[in-house]
C-alpha cells in the first residue's frame, strides 16, 4: 500500500543512509507515488543563505487530487472524515471519500462565485466542524492560499493577521461550541473588520444559531451559496494546476518578537512531508481510524487531521469538543465508540486527564488502540508512564513526535513499533532530517552525551520557505542565527546512544498547554493597558500547562485596587491576543532588573518565578541590584490568579 513505509529498524537505517547520501534520488522515488499533472525537472535546489529552497521544481499538481480524487476508484465508499460533535447527544457525521470530494468541489464553486481566484488569501476562522476541513480543501482546489486562525484568537489578533496577509475573503461561523461555552465567532470577525480595507466577502456557516449581524454586500450565508451551486448543476470543479512551489497556506505563529509571523508552506514539499511522516511515524495501515485531537487552527491539525491522513487515503477523526466535557472520559468514549486505532494528543491533555483519576478510564474499551502519539511539548516521564499503562495498556508504542509549525511535519520521533522508544526522548531523526547541536558560537558539537542548540543542516521537503511578505524576517529568525543551519529555537540533548531529547525553547518563546506564545507579544499586550508603565514576562513550570505565564508589571498607581487592576490587565491581554495568553500570575513591582545597557535580565526573573531564589547568579552588572531583593520578597505576597 505504501511502498515507502519502513517496517523494520534495518529498513529505517537503510532509508536514513540513503536520504543523506542521495537525497534527490531518495525523494524522487517517494514522489513517484503521488499524482502529478506535470513531472518535476529538478528534485532540489537550495541554499540556506538567502534562504531559497525549492523542491520538485517545475512539477505541477493539486494537493486535493492527491487527497481526494485519486482515492475515489478504490476507496470511494471508505470514510475519509468522521466528525464527532462537542455535544455527545448530537449524531456524528461521516463523509466517505466520494462525499468529501463532492463537498469540496461544491464549496470551491462557492468560493469562485464569490470572486476567489488562484493566489488570493482566504482567512478561515471556524470551529472544529467538517465545514472547516471542506473550506480548507476548497481553497487548495482553487489554488487560493488559506490562512486558518485558531478560534481562540481575539479580534485584534485577527485584524493584524488579515492585514499582514492582505486577505480578501473570510470563511467563518456564527459561533462555535467549546465544552459548555459557545464562542461568538462572527461577532469577533465583525470587530476585527472595523477599519479593514481588504476583505470583500465573508461567508458564514450556521453552527450555533446565535443571532449575528450580516452586512449587506459583504456577508453571505454558506447554505444560500451552496444552494445556488446546486441549482446551477454541473458539480465538477477542476483542480487548479499548481506549481510545486506555489504557496499552499500561511499559518501565523509566535516568535521572540512582538509580531506573529506568517509561516509559508508550499504545495508539493508540504504534501510529501506530511504524508511520509504520517505513514511512517504512526505506521498507519489501511482501514485504521486516526484520531488527532489537535485543533485545525494549529499546524498539528493542518498536517495530521487534514493533509497527512487524507493524502494517505486514511480515515481521519475530527472532534469538536474538549477533553473534559461533559466529563474527563470524553476521549476514551470516542476511542471506544469509533474503535480508534491511533490516538495523537498533547502532554498537557494527558496531564490534565491524569488529574481526574482513573474512574473515567477504567470502564472504557480501549482495546482498539494500536499506537499512541504525543506532540507539542516535552512529555514528562510521569505522563508518559500513565499514557502507556492506562491508555495503551502497556501494549501500544508511544511516538514522541518533535516538530514545529515551520517544519510542516514530524522531524524527530520514533516510528511506532519499528524503532525504539525511550520515555521523554523524541529519539531519532526521520529520513531526510539531519539534526546537529551547536554551541552559542555556532560551532557544531560532535559526539554523544552532549547538549546544545538544535539546528538542522539540510533541507527536508516540508521546511519553511519564507515568512509571508517578509523574507528577511525568515532569514534572520531561522537561517542567520547560526550560519548555514536552520535554527529551531530549541535546546536539545543527544545521549550516549545518539538519541535526541528536546529540553525546551532557548529563545523567548513560551509553550503554554502546547501553544506557542512569545513573551514579547504578551508584554506588548500588557503594556497596552493605560495604567501600565512596563512589564516583563517569563515562563515557569506548571503542573498541567507545562509552562505558565508569569508577568512582572510596573503600574502607575501603586496604591489602587490591586485585584481590580489585575483583572483589567487580564482583560486587555484577552482583547489584544486571546484568552490563551492571559498570565497565570501577575506580580506588581516598582522596577525590573536591568543591565546598565537597559536589557532586562530574564534569567533572574525566571528563577524567581520558579520559586528558586537561592542562587540568582551574578547580579553585579545590574543597574540597581536592590530591585532583585524587592522582587524576591514581593514574590511571596503577590495575589495569585486562578482560572
Ligand atoms: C515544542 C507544534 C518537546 C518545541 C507541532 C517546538 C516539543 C515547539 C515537541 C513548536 C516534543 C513540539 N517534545 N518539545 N515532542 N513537539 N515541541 O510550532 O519547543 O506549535 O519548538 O508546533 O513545540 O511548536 P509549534
Amino acid at each position: 500500500m505504501y511502498p515507502y513505509q519502513l517496517n523494520s529498524l534495518e529498513e529505517y537505517h537503510r532509508a536514513y543512509q540513503k536520504s543523506v547520501q542521495e537525497p534527490e534520488e531518495f525523494w524522487a522515488e517517494i514522489a513517484e507515488n503521488f499524482q502529478w499533472k506535470k513531472k518535476w525537472n529538478k528534485v532540489l535546489d537550495w541554499n540556506f543563505t538567502e534562504p531559497s529552497i525549492q523542491w520538485f521544481k517545475g512539477g505541477t499538481l493539486n494537493i486535493t487530487e492527491n487527497c481526494l480524487d485519486r482515492h475515489l476508484a478504490d476507496k470511494g465508499d471508505q470514510a475519509a472524515l468522521i466528525w464527532e460533535s462537542n455535544n455527545p447527544s448530537e449524531s456524528s457525521v461521516t463523509y466517505t471519500y466520494t462525499e468529501l470530494h463532492a463537498k469540496v468541489m461544491q464549496f470551491a464553486h462557492v468560493l469562485q462565485n464569490n470572486g476567489v481566484r488562484k493566489g488570493d488569501r482566504v482567512c478561515i476562522y471556524m470551529g472544529m466542524i467538517p465545514e472547516l476541513t471542506i473550506a480548507t480543501l476548497a481553497c487548495a482546489r482553487i489554488g487560493a492560499i488559506h490562512s486558518i486562525i485558531f478560534g481562540g484568537f481575539s479580534a485584534q489578533a485577527i485584524a493584524d493577521r488579515l492585514d499582514d496577509a492582505q486577505a480578501r475573503f473570510i470563511v467563518t461561523c456564527d459561533g462555535a461550541f467549546r465544552g459548555a461555552k459557545d464562542i461568538p465567532l462572527k461577532s469577533v470577525i465583525d470587530d476585527a473588520l472595523v477599519g479593514n480595507k481588504t476583505i470583500e466577502r465573508v461567508i458564514v456557516f450556521e453552527r450555533t444559531r446565535v443571532p449575528v449581524s450580516m452586512l449587506k454586500g459583504r456577508d453571505v450565508w454558506w447554505t444560500d451559496e451552496i444552494q445556488k451551486v446546486e441549482e446551477a448543476g454541473n458539480p465538477f470543479f477542476p483542480a487548479a494546476e499548481m506549481d510545486a512551489e506555489d504557496i499552499l497556506f500561511i499559518l501565523y505563529t509566535s516568535g521572540s518578537t512582538g509580531k506573529p509571523k506568517g509561516v509559508v508552506h508550499t504545495t508539493a514539499g508540504y504534501m510529501i512531508w506530511t504524508n511520509y511522516t504520517f505513514v511512517n511515524v504512526f505506521q498507519y495501515k489501511p482501514g485504521q481510524i486516526h484520531f488527532c485531537t489537535a485543533d485545525i487552527g494549529w499546524i498539528t491539525g493542518h498536517s495530521y487531521i487534514i493533509y497527512g491522513p487524507l493524502s494517505a487515503g486514511a480515515t481521519s477523526l475530527m472532534f469538536e469538543g474538549i477533553p473534559t466535557y461533559p466529563d474527563a472520559g470524553r476521549f476514551w468514549d470516542i476511542v471506544d465508540k469509533f474503535k480508534v486505532d491511533i490516538l495523537y494528543t498533547a502532554p498537557t491533555a494527558i496531564r490534565s486527564l491524569m488529574g481526574f483519576g482513573l474512574e473515567h478510564v477504567v470502564d472504557k474499551d480501549l482495546s482498539s488502540l494500536k499506537v499512541l502519539g504525543s506532540v507539542g511539548e516535552p512529555i514528562n516521564e510521569e505522563a508518559w508512564q500513565w499514557y502507556n499503562q492506562h491508555i495503551g495498556k502497556n501494549n501500544c508504542p508511544i511516538v514522541d513526535t518533535w516538530w514545529q509549525t515551520e517544519t510542516a511535519g514530524v522531524l524527530i520521533s520514533n516510528l511506532a513499533g519499528v524503532t525504539p522508544s525511550k520515555p521523554s526522548y523524541a529519539t531519532l531523526p526521520l529520513p531526510g532530517v539531519q539534526p546537529c547541536l551547536v554551541d552559542d558560537a555556532g560551532k557544531e558539537i560532535e559526539g554523544n552525551g552532549v547538549n546544545g542548540n538544535l539546528c538542522i543542516k539540510f533541507p527536508w521537503p516540508g521546511i519553511i520557505r519564507t515568512t509571508y511578505n517578509d523574507h528577511e524576517r525568515c532569514r534572520q529568525t531561522y537561517f542567520s542565527v547560526y550560519e548555514n543551519y536552520y535554527f529551531t529555537g530549541d535546546g536539545c540533548l543527544r545521549d550516549e546512544d545518539g538519541m535526541y531529547r528536546i529540553t525546551g525553547r532557548v529563545d523567548d518563546v513560551l509553550n503554554v498547554s502546547g501553544h506557542r506564545i512569545g513573551t514579547a507579544e504578551v508584554e506588548n499586550a500588557i503594556n497596552m493597558h493605560t495604567g501600565v508603565i512596563e512589564s516583563a514576562v517569563v515562563g515557569y513550570p506548571h503542573d498541567i500547562k507545562g509552562q505558565g505565564i508569569y508577568a512582572y508589571v510596573i503600574i502607575e498607581n501603586q496604591h489602587g485596587d490591586a485585584a481590580l487592576t489585575k483583572q483589567d490587565i487580564l482583560q486587555t491581554v484577552s482583547r489584544v491576543i486571546g484568552a490563551i495568553a492571559k498570565p497565570d500570575k501577575i506580580q506588581f513591582v516598582s522596577g525590573l532588573p536591568k543591565t546598565r545597557s537597559g536589557k532586562i535580565m530574564r534569567r533572574i526573573l525566571r528563577k524567581i518565578a520558579e520559586g528558586d531564589t537561592s542562587n540568582l547568579g551574578d547580579t553585579s552588572t545590574l543597574l540597581d541590584p536592590s530591585i532583585v531583593d524587592e522582587i524576591k520578597s514581593g514574590a511571596f505576597k503577590f495575589f495569585r490568579m486562578m482560572y
